[in-house]
């Protein structure tokens, strides 16, 4: 019988993921449909039972029902557990829901296919202490980064993520500023100007130190002020394109066992949002 999936958010008719689903089904001849669902908070909990009820194989959850949708669930896997966050539901051979998270380790193998996986222990500068923020500093901990400073507005906020993790550091935009030769990696996580479009730098990158990796995890537009101006300082720069395509192959990966294309569509992509 047809398998299908579905993206819930609110809004939702901006997401790719159906597009990218889709093209991926038809490319390895998977017979199977993804749609996009718009639920509202209100209507989350009859979503998750009418998805239920009518044999979903499996969704993506995005924004606002990360975290909400939790209680829902039958299980959740360990890093989905620590983040507090879920943005892939399986439905599991005997008809439970499993909650994964699969941003943060999608960042990772995104930042990995740039830089290689012989960097882990090079200091690395996170941007941000919100939700998504959270992930990547999940996700990078548990895949073997061992030295990870946060830096947010807030910075009671990142030393709430330093504190659950129990490693790593908490540190002000200023410092961070200040002390920015200091780190080799860095990842842009804060939605400094996002909502409207200007999008702002959360600091200057004057002292970025020679060979710096810099990482956004924002994807429309495919390259951030962030990035242009660490690319003007002579940075590697790592597009949040990559990022998106790799949670969403990893979530395809837990719900059909097979790994899709990732190199193509982030191409494919890249050509629709104006790169080359
Ligand atoms: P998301 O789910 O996208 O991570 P979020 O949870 O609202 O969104 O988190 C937004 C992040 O961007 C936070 O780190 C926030 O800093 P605070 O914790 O101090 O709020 C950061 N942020 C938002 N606007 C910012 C701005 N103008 N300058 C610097 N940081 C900003």
């Amino acid at each position: 019988m047809k398998k299908w999936f579905a993206v819930i958010g609110d809004p939702i008719e901006h997401s790719k993921s159906p597009a990218m689903h889709n093209a991926w089904f038809e490319e390895m001849a998977i017979d199977a449909t993804y749609i996009p669902v718009h639920v509202p908070s209100e209507n989350l909990e009859a979503a998750v039972s009418g998805f239920k009820t009518l044999g979903a194989s499996g969704w993506n959850v995005t924004i606002p029902h990360k975290t909400a949708i939790i209680p829902y669930l039958d299980e959740l896997d360990q890093l989905a557990e620590k983040m507090g966050a879920v943005n892939t539901v399986v439905r599991t051979n005997e008809g439970k829901l499993k909650g994964y998270n699969t941003d943060g380790v999608g960042f990772v193998r995104s930042l990995e296919e740039a830089i290689g996986t012989s960097q882990k222990e090079k200091p690395v500068l996170l941007i941000g202490a919100g939700g998504a923020a959270r992930g990547i500093a999940f996700a990078m901990h548990q895949q073997g980064y061992t030295n990870l400073t946060i830096a947010n507005r807030t910075v009671a906020n990142a030393q709430t993520i330093v504190d659950e993790m129990g490693t790593g550091r908490a540190i002000s935009l200023a410092q961070a500023e200040e002390t920015l030769a200091d780190f080799s990696i860095l990842v842009q996580m804060t939605s400094a100007g996002l909502a409207t479009g200007n999008f702002s730098m959360p600091f200057s990158l004057d002292r970025l130190a020679k060979g710096a990796i810099v990482a956004d995890i924002v994807y429309n537009p495919l390259m951030t002020p962030f990035l242009q101006a660490a690319e003007e300082k002579g940075a590697t720069v790592v597009a949040g394109l990559g990022m998106f395509v790799h949670q969403g192959a990893i979530a395809f990966n837990y719900w059909l066992g097979e790994y899709p294309n990732t190199n193509s569509m982030i191409a494919q992509l890249k050509a629709q949002l104006g790169g080359q």
